[in-house]
């Protein structure tokens, strides 16, 4: 079977645990400290490598944040979440990088780079900063105006067969050479912020949906593959080995000794030194920033949580191209009253009988709306959840009370949307 996550599709996926286990995504089960709910009731469902950043923040160590996003279309509830989760990100200390991917717009979605741009400006930066993106500690910038980025994905790409790049993402001979850059671009942004001029080698989140995946996964290859030290668990030590080089190779293993403040025993015909087993994490990390002093890429591999995709209101995937049943953070009041009213439910045809039988949350758009975005108590939610099972919840009066946090919520967003400041946009936005 030839199945593949395919990133510029709209699928939905309805069955997250057989995703994970399909693709080997783990799953998320970090319990952070002052976390939203989002991140503990499932909706942040999988992870790779969500122990750099737990040890990050648990320590109080760098970490970066990079985020992206195409600019076609009005920002919705979908990418609400992802800021709610950079926002926690943030407020744990991590830098935040976002990307305009103006040039996947203008490659997969016939966005012209202008267009692209000014839809960057109008709304997406607007929002960021009005929902508490802080320009101090956050930056937006743009695919086609970065040369970092396309430097990156240009040199990364020695590393990558065009048959790799095929059978990941179903490519054919038919395929523009443009949209087949999308992915390099992607890992240039990925990686970039880890160049010494955007902070140097460290963990590095990315927060995303889960068709995303298979651009994380091949990020995350080439950032191993162009390391040049691996390592592994030998018997009870740690053995660390040098690939990719062929002289000096006692030089460099040496180097490693010299760096970690460690003793080793070598085996230089092996490539290979033995050390005391210590903190992965930490030795990756360490391994990443030697590299980096001796003139070497040392990409720390990035971590990646992944989110639900948001229900649209009528139950399929929330997405621009269907407006009637998205919420978009610009709508306006009333429209969203009259959307969350027509929103597909749960709950049965006739009130008598939902009082009998009560209704079904688990398969409603409304409930949905309380999950990610309009109960972070618990209790609450609990409260919600019970009601309506055992009949005791009606639909419209359900209906009203979420429109009524909808709207609250989206009226301070547009409120602080409004006061945001040229100024504050141009320090905010790289290349205004
Ligand atoms: N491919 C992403 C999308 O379809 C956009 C994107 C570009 C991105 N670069 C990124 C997302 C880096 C996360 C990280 O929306
Ligand atoms: Fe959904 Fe509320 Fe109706 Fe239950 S009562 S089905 S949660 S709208």
């Amino acid at each position: 079977m030839n199945y593949f996550i395919n990133p510029w599709a709209s699928q939905q996926f309805k069955d997250y645990k057989k995703l994970r286990e399909e693709f080997g995504i783990d799953e998320f089960n970090f319990s952070l400290p002052d976390a939203p709910a989002i991140f503990r009731r499932g909706v942040v469902f999988g992870h790779r490598g969500f122990d750099y950043i737990y040890n990050a923040i648990k320590n109080k160590k760098d970490f970066a944040v990079l985020s992206g996003l195409m600019p076609s279309g009005k920002m919705h509830l979908g990418h609400k979440m992802v800021i709610d989760q950079i926002l926690y990100f943030q407020e744990k200390g991590g830098d935040i990088h976002i990307a305009s991917a103006d040039l996947e717009a203008y490659h997969t979605r016939g966005v012209s780079l202008e267009e692209g741009y000014r839809t960057t400006i109008e709304e997406y930066a607007k929002f960021y900063l009005a929902l508490g993106v802080d320009y101090e500690r956050a930056e937006l910038y743009f695919q086609s105006k970065r040369r970092e980025v396309k430097d990156l994905a240009l040199k990364l790409s020695k590393k990558i067969t065009v048959s790799e790049l095929f059978s990941i993402y179903g490519f054919t001979g038919e395929s523009s050479v443009g949209h087949i850059l999308c992915p390099l671009v992607q890992i240039g942004d990925i990686l970039h912020v880890q160049l010494d001029k955007f902070g140097g080698p460290r963990p590095t989140i990315v927060p995303v949906g889960v068709d995303q995946d298979p651009h994380i996964r091949l990020t995350r290859d080439m950032a191993r593959k162009w390391r040049i030290y691996s390592f592994k668990d030998v018997n009870e030590r740690i053995g660390i080995f040098l690939k990719g080089i062929e002289d000096d190779v006692e030089k460099y293993l040496k180097r490693v000794a010299e760096y970690l403040n460690v003793s080793a025993e070598y085996n230089i015909p092996y490539r290979a030194m033995y050390i005391e087993k210590m903190d992965k994490i930490k030795l990756d990390v360490a391994l990443a920033r030697l590299e980096r002093e001796i003139r070497h890429y040392g990409f720390v591999p990035p971590s990646a949580t992944y989110h639900r995709l948001i229900t649209g209101l009528d139950g399929n995937k929330m997405s621009s191209s269907r407006p009637e049943y998205a919420i978009f953070l610009s709508d306006d009041l009333d429209l969203v009253r009259k959307k969350v009213k027509n929103a597909l439910t749960g709950g049965r045809k006739f009130a008598e009988d939902q009082r009998k039988y009560g209704g079904n949350p688990d398969k409603c758009t409304v409930y949905e709306l309380f999950v990610y975005h309009l109960a972070e108590d618990d209790n609450y939610l609990r409260e919600i959840y019970e009601e309506c099972r055992c009949g005791g919840r009606l639909c419209g009066q359900c209906k009203k009370e979420a429109a009524e946090k909808l709207t609250e919520m989206l009226q301070r967003t547009q409120r602080e949307a409004k006061n945001i400041t040229e100024e504050e946009i141009k320090k905010f936005v790289k290349n205004y």
